[in-house]
Formats: C-alpha cells, structure tokens, sequence
C-alpha cells in the first residue's frame, strides 16, 4: 500500500481528483468505482471544476457505485443514487445509461445483488475504485466480520455505522436498518483502489489499518492483500499512526 500524507481535507481532494481526472483522461472508457459520504464529496467537486476548465470528458465513462440503503427510493434525498446525482453526475457530461448504482427498492433483493456482480463482470471490472472508510473499519457497507470472499450482498447495518451515517438523517430512526453492497472480493478485484481518510473521526481506523495484520474483524485490512492500493490521508487521519 502506498501512503500518500496530506495537509487537509482539500489537499486529499485535489490530490484524489487529479489522480482519477488523469486515468479518465489516459482511458476514456475507463469503469469507475464510486463511493458516497461526506469523503469523496471534494474529489467530486474537484473532477467537476476540471471537468469544466479542462473539459475531461466522461461520455465513454462507466461508473457502478458500492453501495446503497434497501428501501431507499432512487429519489429519495437521502439515497445514495440522489447522492451521486446531485454531488458529480448532473455536473459532468456522463450518459445515464452508464450509471450504476444498487437498486434498494428491487422486488427481490437477492436476485439484484446477482444482478450487479454480474453486471460489473460483464462491464469487464472496475479499473479504478475510490473508498473512504468507515469508523469501525468499514469499506462500502462490508461491516467488521464480513467474509473477505464476500460478493454484493445485503447487509444488516451495525448500530455504530448508522449513528455515524443519521447526521445525514432527521434521527436516527430514519436510518435504514439494512443496505446492499458490493462484498469485499468486489472491491478486491479491481485493478486500483483509492481509499481517502480525512479528518480525526477516522485517526484510530487509519492507525490499525497501517499498524495492525490482515483480519476479518477489519475489513479495510484485507486491502493489504491487493497489490495496487494507496491511500491519501491527512494530517487528523494520520493523527495515531
Ligand atoms: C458510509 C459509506 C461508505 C463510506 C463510509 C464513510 O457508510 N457506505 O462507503 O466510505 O461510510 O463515510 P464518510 O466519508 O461520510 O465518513
């Protein structure tokens, strides 16, 4: 894994955004992996002003997302779908019908997890997968414990990561108790992974990352067994490590 150490929040921006608008620029038909949360949210509005000064185009471009809540309507405010919309696809030049995002509201949940991991195998892969991760460790919605030959899958949400994740909520009530996510072998498979960490919510998840062995108990630890990995972090996330 290569570690690349940041100032702040908006250098791990810059740098994620010019890194990604680059491989965009050098593969124009490149399969992106997106990640929602409040992370990845400057990498958006970074490819965005690029997008725009620079004019790299997104027409050819593939995106499937990680991760979504079951039950959540694709227009529904809080969906991760309203999300990617709002926070980078209604800003750049991407086709629609390149768009991929879990559907939380499917008749039969179980037959759309199959949906999806198949449908990403058939787009050929991810290239280039974005992450932020979670205070307990978490990639997509992979909890700790999570198998790390998991494939998309419904998860049911630890209490810790919905209290992280009702900020986004009038209360926690409102969060769903359950998402669908891409499995850990998902995410493994892709050719290059970025996982951002900013801020010192996340210091104590970064430090046992860097620090400690490979365990099922922490699923950001199985990216040590990728080979093309790094991780922008700053200053805050870097705090313990
Ligand atoms: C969310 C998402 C993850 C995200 C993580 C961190 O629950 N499912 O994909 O990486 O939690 O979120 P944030 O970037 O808001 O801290």
């Amino acid at each position: 894994m290569e570690i690349i150490k940041v100032a702040n929040y908006e250098e791990m921006s810059t740098v994620a955004g010019k890194r990604i608008a680059e491989r965009v620029r050098n593969n124009p038909n490149i399969v992106l992996g997106l990640a929602t949360g409040s992370t990845p949210q400057g990498v958006y509005q970074y490819l965005i002003h690029d997008f725009k000064i620079n004019g790299t185009s997104y027409k050819n471009v593939t995106s499937v997302n990680l991760d979504e809540y079951v039950g959540m309507d694709p227009e529904d405010p809080n969906s991760y779908h309203y999300f990617m919309r709002k926070n980078l696809f209604d800003h750049i030049n991407m086709v629609n019908e390149n768009v991929h995002v879990p559907n939380g509201v499917a008749n039969n949940l179980d037959e759309e997890c199959i949906r999806y991991e198949q449908g990403i195998k058939e787009l050929g892969g991810i290239d280039l997968q974005l992450l932020g991760i979670g205070e307990n460790g978490h990639i997509g919605f992979n909890e700790p414990g999570t198998p790390f030959s998991s494939r998309t899958h419904i998860v049911t949400l630890s209490e810790n990561t919905r209290k992280a994740n009702s900020r986004f909520f009038a209360s926690i009530e409102d969060v769903p108790k359950q998402a669908i996510t891409m499995g850990i072998a998902t995410i493994l498979d892709s050719r290059e992974i970025l996982l951002l960490a900013s801020g010192e919510k996340k210091a104590k998840a970064v430090a046992r990352l860097l620090k400690q062995g490979i365990s099922e108990d922490f699923p950001a630890s199985s990216l040590k067994q990728h080979k093309n990995v790094t991780i922008i972090a700053d200053q805050d996330a870097l705090k313990y490590s």
